[in-house]
């Protein structure tokens, strides 16, 4: 194939038919053997077949590693801080799981002395860019293969060919149209009948919530604690981050609350039509902010919000190893030192609702906002300060009138 020769690579293997048949072809093409990765980030699904199933396709080895803690405490719970929802709607649930198998991707490499690592990804998506960015920013030297970039096996047909061909088992399922990512922060859903944007989703592509049509007719209110800025209850119950988002997870999504429908920007200028279960992740994002609305002092969270679209865009375009993002996560954590309190949600047929907030750190304080007994907001002070505020328009006011 006058590919040049390579010793070893390690392949980010989930188990479809992408990688099972990629395993065999990477031998084919480059001599090499290959050892296969998987992640466990709370997918849910069972990883056991995989270690009989990349030996089938003729990995070497496999190594699977349950990354569900490092995920939820350093990538979801930063995600979470900086409000970071792509687009108005995304809470990047793929995109924080990139850059993570990413960093384990290129650890394992280095601990089996490979001369590559591989993904599965495709040429017209984002996570490419996060496979690759992310590795080359860890081991700048290292070696990115995206086999799928430029193989010969262009169609799904061509793929189960190859795979009967070298007679590698794979699940030939009725063959779902549809292309899932899942884990603890959510399941990205993408083609088949969704490709057409007027298209309502089909009621059977949902993995984590029940239709709001079928939610429970009565409404069900859940608490959350946070202390700076970190989900520590729920339910007066103390669970780990882990925990606290699984179960989060099962209570809203039997509400039917976390479904997204949106057409998003791709970094690489495809616009693509993307549904995302998301059912932790949007509560979690509605109870943080407003305890934001609660805490934080006006500037301070005007700030963060110009911050939180920065944040977004930096992860969703593959950039979670920069030193941006480093100094970003510095300034949020400072910022929210005082981020500790409860918030009241009401979950009910699709829609999670802040009942209320509260906090030790609150700076609501009724004696200046009320309109009944007890104000203390001496309002002969506005006078003043209304007049020289729009003292600028005034002026520009009276040369208009010139
Ligand atoms: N569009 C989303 C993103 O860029 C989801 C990607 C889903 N990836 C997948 N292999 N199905 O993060």
């Amino acid at each position: 194939m006058g590919k040049d020769r390579l010793n070893r690579v390690v392949l980010a293997f989930s188990g479809g038919l992408d990688t099972s048949v990629m395993v065999r072809w990477l031998r084919e093409n480059y001599g090499c053997e290959v050892i296969a990765f998987a992640a466990d980030l709370g997918q849910g699904e069972n990883l056991k077949p995989l270690p009989a199933r990349a030996e089938a396709a003729g990995a070497a080895d496999i190594v699977i590693k349950d990354l569900r803690q490092e995920f939820a405490e350093q990538y979801v719970l930063r995600g979470l801080k900086a409000q970071a929802i792509y687009e108005n709607g995304y809470p990047l649930a793929t995109a924080l799981g990139r850059p993570l198998i990413s960093r384990h991707l290129v650890e394992v490499a280095e601990k089996y002395e490979a001369d590559a690592v591989a993904h599965g990804s495709t040429g017209k998506g984002n996570d490419q860019v996060r496979f690759e960015v992310s590795a080359r920013a860890l081991a700048p030297d290292i070696e990115v293969l995206a086999p799928v970039r430029n193989w010969e096996l262009k169609t799904r047909e061509a793929e189960i060919e190859y795979a009967q061909k070298h007679k590698i088992p794979i699940e030939v399922t009725a063959a779902s149209p549809y292309s899932y990512d899942r884990n603890l922060w959510g399941v990205s859903i993408e083609c088949g009948p969704l490709e057409d944007p007027w298209q309502r989703p089909p009621d059977d592509i949902y993995q984590m919530t029940v239709s709001p049509a079928e939610a429970p007719e009565e409404p069900e209110e859940i608490t959350l604690k946070f202390e700076a800025g970190r989900p520590v209850e729920l339910n007066q119950q103390e669970l780990p981050l882990v925990e606290l988002i699984e179960q989060l997870n099962k209570l809203a999504g039997a509400h039917g609350v976390g479904r997204i429908d949106m057409v998003e920007n791709r970094l690489v200028g495809i616009k693509s039509r993307e549904i995302y279960e998301a059912p932790a992740g949007l509560v979690l994002h509605s109870a943080h902010q407003a305890l934001m609305d609660l805490v934080l002092e006006r500037d301070l969270y005007h700030y963060l919000q110009e911050l939180s679209l920065r944040y977004a865009e930096l992860v969703y375009n593959g950039l979670w190893f920069s030193e941006r993002r480093e100094a970003f996560d510095a300034l949020i954590d400072q910022a929210q030192r005082y981020l500790s309190g409860e918030v009241r949600i009401e979950l009910y047929k699709g829609r999670a609702v802040v009942n209320g907030r509260r906090s030790p750190h609150s700076l609501y304080d009724r004696a200046l906002s009320t309109y009944e007994q007890g104000d203390q907001f001496d309002q002969s002070l506005s006078t003043g300060f209304v007049r020289l505020w729009g003292l600028p328009l005034e002026v520009a006011g009276r040369r208009r009138s010139r």
